[in-house]
């Protein structure tokens, strides 16, 4: 079987204007090493090739359990997945950031820590090249529950490798930053995915949201399938769930297979 990755038609969050971002920082200096300069125009091998049969592995690895607890269409992005959980294990301390990095299935000692951020940094600015035969936007985020106060070495970093920013939320007052997240998923979906997050408990510290938003040119309407076709997926964090939105196609699917 060749690699296959797996895409989600995703709901999407991006910075807006409800909710507070932290501040940004002009101080560049980070402690994962960053690519040099142009490494990801250079031509060679893209630093991505190191994390992708890792990302392949896991995703077969997920889609396993994941059919063996459920029964019907089983819909969730891998790519997404284990990009929030590297991207949260940039924020973990001690042993947290290489357990969270060995449970998605890499071994260490042959792709060092830093070589992953960079993969995943080169993965995501790859999918967002511009195509003219599809719409790919994929993007990260991170609300923080008001009472927490990430390292601006954290918040840096997030946003050089991952693309991602960090807002603080007040999760005390539920209904009003369900609200707020939901708007967000809105509007980044041009409006077809409503009531992306369902609901969240009081005692939530933190929501990681990934989106990967796809479109393809004439393909989606050959496949008799519509956007707005796209359940509200069952988040429930602060665990980070796989999103199975068993209604989208029933007899045809929305994964692009690439190798
Ligand atoms: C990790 O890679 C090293 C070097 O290839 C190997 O010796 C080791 O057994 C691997 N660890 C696991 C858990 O697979
Ligand atoms: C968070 O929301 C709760 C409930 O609305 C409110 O009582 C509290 O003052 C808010 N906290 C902050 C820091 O805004």
């Amino acid at each position: 079987m060749s690699p296959a990755w797996l895409w989600l038609l995703g709901a999407g969050i991006l910075p807006s204007v409800h909710c507070q971002p932290f501040p940004a920082h002009g101080d560049k200096s980070l402690g994962v090493p960053q690519a040099p300069g142009d490494q990801l125009s250079v031509p060679g091998t893209p630093a991505y090739h190191k994390i992708t049969p890792t990302i392949t592995n896991f995703a077969l690895r997920l889609y396993k359990q994941l059919v063996a607890e459920t029964s019907g269409n089983v819909f969730f992005s891998p790519v997404s997945i284990s990009t929030s959980l590297a991207l949260l294990s940039l924020g973990a301390q001690a042993d947290t950031p290489a357990q969270i990095l060995e449970g998605l299935g890499f071994n260490l000692t042959e792709t060092p820590e830093a070589d992953i951020h960079r993969g995943f940094q080169s993965l995501i600015h790859t999918l967002d090249l511009p195509s003219p035969k599809l719409e790919l936007k994929v993007g990260n985020s991170l609300f923080l529950d008001k009472q927490r106060k990430p390292r601006q070495h954290f918040l840096d970093t997030i946003r050089e490798l991952y693309g991602a920013f960090a807002f603080s939320a007040n999760f005390t007052d539920s209904a009003t930053t369900r609200r707020q997240i939901n708007e967000y998923v809105r509007k980044q979906t041009y409006r077809q995915v409503a009531d992306s997050l369902q609901e969240f408990t009081q005692d939530t510290l933190m929501i990681l949201l990934n989106y990967i938003f796809f479109k393809g040119e004439g393909w989606l309407r050959q496949q008799h399938c519509h956007l707005h076709h796209l359940q509200s997926c069952p988040w429930k964090p602060p665990v980070l769930k796989a999103c199975s939105c068993s209604s989208l196609c029933t007899d045809t699917n929305f994964y692009q297979t690439t190798s």
